[in-house]
């Protein structure tokens, strides 16, 4: 494709170095999409004969259906998906194929082929994450009421409902959505015609291109437009804190099914047994959605290194781009596969929520809020107080609302029988109702929110 001034073929160090059709074969749908649009184009426009453009268009369909019957062939020495295409061209059509690379690039060719794949990729990580929401919202509806114990530090704080707890996800999800569609909504300049680097004199119409494609309108530089990888980089920085938070919910999923915990019973579909202790359930694919996250911020970080110091416009360091939005994405879909099966398949044990809700004077700061609404004492004293009956409690090994009223008189005699109204689970969460808060009522009203947002039925 290139060897008109050269004396020697590369060497085979050159061939394997300079090959990305491996990875980039990947692409091909989004080349041939780019190609018919470009030389649509350039016979609407009299660049190439209307015959010509004709002829290039069928030998590209053929090529498409090829490419989807026996995968795309891949042969080194045509180093990457778009030569490999025009080379089966010129083998379908002849010399003819040779007029489609007019007035374009391969630097702006695989920017937008790479562009138009990284739009899919958003879009489909959009979807599966509206899945999840979904399902988090079947689940926290379900449980609205269901009391386990909400903590900080991992110590028991306050209760909380287990739906509550899930939505606190939906939200999560929700930021995704809204970094992949900040993304998406900037990457929609096409970057084709810009050519090598400079623009072309060829009379093109880059509007008519990116409508095309689908593209809202051209990008407006041309040496930015085959330098810039900002596109990649939104999707992997989306990626990247959307695969935290699925591996904190795994982290908390694996937790919840230990022995200790026992808050949750994991799907034997989504578990592995050991192959020496029979008794063993391992939470596999909520570890593997833990690990992938690393991996998929290592991508993220990848990428940025790769571009850090590259001078305008292309080098050949951005062929690099690729192999990690790839397998970025294809650990995100499988992340976020495997934690919605897991939300939706897994038993909540509420009777061993509850039990821990209970046990780990959880609603100490509904006594010290009792001292200050019905004793009018402040804040900080209140705390004081709720801290040595706490310390009673524990030295005789019960409940806060155990303790008998005497006892509490003792530590602070504005404590009456009252009291103990305030003391149960279930009246600490019904009465956090502040906006956003963990009462029942208010878990319902955002699961109402969500469902109609999400298009839910009720
Ligand atoms: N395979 C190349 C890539 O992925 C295509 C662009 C090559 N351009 C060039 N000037 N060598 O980046």
């Amino acid at each position: 494709m290139w060897g008109g001034r050269f004396a020697a073929g590369p060497s085979a160090i050159m061939r394997e170095i300079n090959a990305s059709i491996p990875f980039d074969k990947a692409l091909w749908r989004h080349d041939i999409a780019a190609s018919q649009a470009h030389v649509a184009m350039l016979g609407a426009r009299g660049i190439v004969a209307a015959d010509d453009a004709r002829a290039i268009a069928a030998g590209l369909a053929q090529i498409a259906a090829e490419y989807e019957a026996d995968g795309v062939p891949e042969d080194w020495d045509l180093e990457d998906i778009h030569m490999t295409t025009e080379s089966r061209l010129a083998a379908l059509i002849g010399p003819v194929a040779g007029r489609l690379h007019t007035a374009r690039s391969r630097n702006d060719q695989v920017a937008a082929d790479f562009r138009m794949w990284v739009r899919d990729a958003s879009r489909a990580a959009d979807a599966a994450l509206a899945a999840f929401q979904t399902v988090l919202v079947e689940r926290a509806d379900e449980h609205a009421a269901t009391i386990m114990p909400g903590f900080t530090h991992l110590q028991t704080a306050q209760p909380v409902t287990l739906g509550h707890h899930l939505m606190a996800y939906y939200e999560m999800a929700g930021r995704d959505r809204s970094r992949f569609g900040a993304a998406l909504a900037r990457m929609d300049e096409c970057p084709l015609g810009a050519a090598a680097l400079a623009g072309t004199g060829f009379p093109i119409d880059r509007h008519a291109v990116a409508a095309a494609l689908g593209f809202a309108a051209p990008t407006a530089n041309s040496l930015d437009s085959v330098s810039d990888r900002d596109f990649a980089l939104d999707y992997l920085a989306a990626a990247a804190q959307c695969a935290l938070h699925l591996s904190r919910l795994a982290e908390e999923l694996i937790l919840w099914a230990s022995q200790p915990f026992g808050f949750a019973v994991l799907p034997d579909d989504l578990s592995t047994g050991s192959s020496i202790m029979p008794q063993k359930k391992n939470p596999d694919a909520a570890e593997l959605v833990r690990g992938h996250s690393g991996r998929i911020v290592g991508a993220l970080m990848s990428l940025m290194m790769t571009m850090k110091g590259l001078p305008l416009a292309y080098s050949k360091d951005m062929q690099d781009d690729k192999p990690p939005v790839f397998e970025a994405a294809s650990l995100l879909d499988l992340s976020l596969a495997a934690m919605t099966a897991m939300i939706a398949g897994t038993t909540f044990r509420a009777d061993r929520m509850r039990a821990a809700a209970e046990a780990g004077y959880a609603t100490a700061t509904d006594l010290a809020d009792w001292l200050v609404r019905e004793g009018g004492i402040p804040f900080r004293e209140a705390h004081h107080i709720t801290g040595a009956a706490v310390k009673l409690a524990e030295s005789r090994g019960t409940a806060l609302d155990q303790v008998a009223l005497a006892d509490l008189q003792a530590i602070d005699p504005r404590i009456d029988a009252r009291v103990f109204a305030a003391l149960s689970v279930d009246a600490s969460v019904a009465a956090r109702t502040s906006y956003g808060g963990t009462a029942p009522g208010e878990v319902r009203k955002r699961v109402a929110a969500a469902r109609q947002a999400l298009g839910m039925t009720e």
